[in-house]
């Protein structure tokens, strides 16, 4: 049924994100299928879409998980994920975050610094587990930050990031585990930043990661305890401007780099978010206004819609550009002379803003904004008292789920009810 349909049958109100899931299962084939016959690990960054539906997507499909927290924790157990396949990355775990990851025993903790060690150490004590606390060590891989060409709020693995412990930590790191007997190190890994758009940053940044563990792991009785190198995720997708490589191809340069350095028998873990889901989700929206003004003897015209930066708050914070495209055509015909609408949403904020674009000059009624399935809902929020946005889910064309999340309603009566 085509998306104007569902929108004007009520099945699909607005704002409403709507996700592919078909698309999302073929995407992790095809990544699967990058690593022929090497053992590998697609651990899926649940942070980009922690909905239910695509979470067991791909966990039928066989990925793994990426969390940040005890709460994306549960999601991913809850749907399917085994433990054994579970990484939990975050350079703020709490007590009780810790405590649940190594009870369900994930795959491993990922360290990201060497005060976190000590730490962890000290809760598996506390616990009293019957086994060592598998962990990992996050590096920061320092890598030349103009050399990722991503915007600067998603770099993450240069020397001034929060995330990883420093190469020249590292030693120490090492010395520490072998005084700890609680900890067992299973794996070393890094994520250097999100949608990169060429293999060479990844590619650098692998060749230093294995280059640390040979010289690290070399031949000592670390490299047999290696379950897993971790080149992250970060593949960049296409949101109009260009096509960046296909994860597969990321993977590959990943895998070159460590066969040089002679650990291809430890196998390759990836985790990938935005790459998985981004592009076979988009927003819908209705047209609620069209506005024009005359300033200094030019016209500037502006498309209101009901989603705002609330809704998808990725342009305000990292001047993203989400292409919008008309839904319906509004009794215009399909061949429509374009204006330059500037689109904008209802929040009282002028980065509520989503740039402009080429629409026809009979303002639509329905309006899609294209690949917003990663960090899309899973950064919304309720600012200016606005619903969460609905959320559906699409299988062999056909909705198989909805999710109508808080609503205005719901807005208003957990305001008025604190402190009542
Ligand atoms: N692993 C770690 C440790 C991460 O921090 C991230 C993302 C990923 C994997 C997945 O990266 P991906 O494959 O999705 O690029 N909100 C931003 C992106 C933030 C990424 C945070 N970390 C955006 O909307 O562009």
């Amino acid at each position: 049924m085509p998306l104007s349909e569902l929108v004007r049958s009520g099945t699909l109100r607005t704002p409403s994100y709507v996700y592919d899931l078909d698309a999302i299962a073929a995407e992790a084939r095809e990544l699967h299928q990058g690593f022929g016959s090497e053992a590998h690990l697609v651990a899926f960054a649940v942070k980009a879409n922690s909905a239910g539906p695509v979470v067991r997507t791909l966990a039928a499909e066989g990925c793994g998980a990426d969390v940040v927290s005890g709460a994306e924790l549960d999601v991913a157990i809850a749907c399917g994920v085994a433990p054994s396949s579970i990484v939990y990355n975050g350079v703020a775990k709490r007590d009780d975050e810790i405590d649940k990851a190594l009870g369900v025993g994930i795959l491993a903790i990922q360290i990201e610094s060497v005060e976190e060690i000590g730490r962890v150490a000290a809760r598996a004590r506390a616990l009293g587990l019957d086994r060592r606390a598998q962990i990992s060590l996050r590096i920061n891989p320092a890598v030349d930050f103009d050399a990722l060409e991503t915007h600067a709020n998603i770099a993450t693995g240069h020397d001034e990031a929060k995330f990883g412990i420093a190469q020249e930590d590292l030693p120490r790191a090492l010395e520490i585990i072998r005084g700890a007997p609680e900890v067992r190190l299973v794996g070393l890994g890094h994520h250097i930043g999100s949608q990169i758009p060429t293999v060479q940053a990844y590619r650098t940044a692998a060749r230093t990661l294995f280059s640390l563990a040979a010289a690290f792991a070399g031949n000592g009785s670390l490299r047999d305890k290696l379950l897993f190198l971790d080149t992250g995720g970060g593949f960049g997708i296409d949101y109009g401007a260009g096509r960046p490589p296909r994860p597969r191809e990321f993977v590959q340069a990943a895998l070159e780099e460590r066969k040089l350095c002679e650990l291809a028998d430890i196998p390759l873990l990836v985790e990938p978010g935005r790459s998985l889901v981004g592009s076979h989700g988009m927003l819908i929206s209705r047209v609620v206004q069209a506005k024009s003004s005359s300033v200094r003897g030019t016209t500037r015209r502006w498309l209101m819609i009901d989603a705002g930066m609330n809704d998808l708050i990725r342009p305000a914070l990292y001047q993203a550009r989400h292409r919008v495209v008309p839904l319906d055509t509004n009794g215009a015909s399909a061949d429509f002379t374009a204006t330059l609408w500037r689109v904008v949403g209802p929040v009282c904020e002028s980065s509520d803003d989503f740039g402009v674009h080429a629409l026809p000059d009979t303002a639509p009624t329905y309006v899609a904004l294209l690949d917003a399935g990663a960090y899309g809902f899973t950064m919304s929020n309720q600012y200016n008292g606005r619903a969460l946005p609905d959320e559906v889910f699409l299988r062999g064309g056909q909705v198989v789920a909805v999710s109508r999340a808080k609503s205005q309603d719901d807005w208003v009566a957990d305001r008025i009810a604190i402190g009542r």
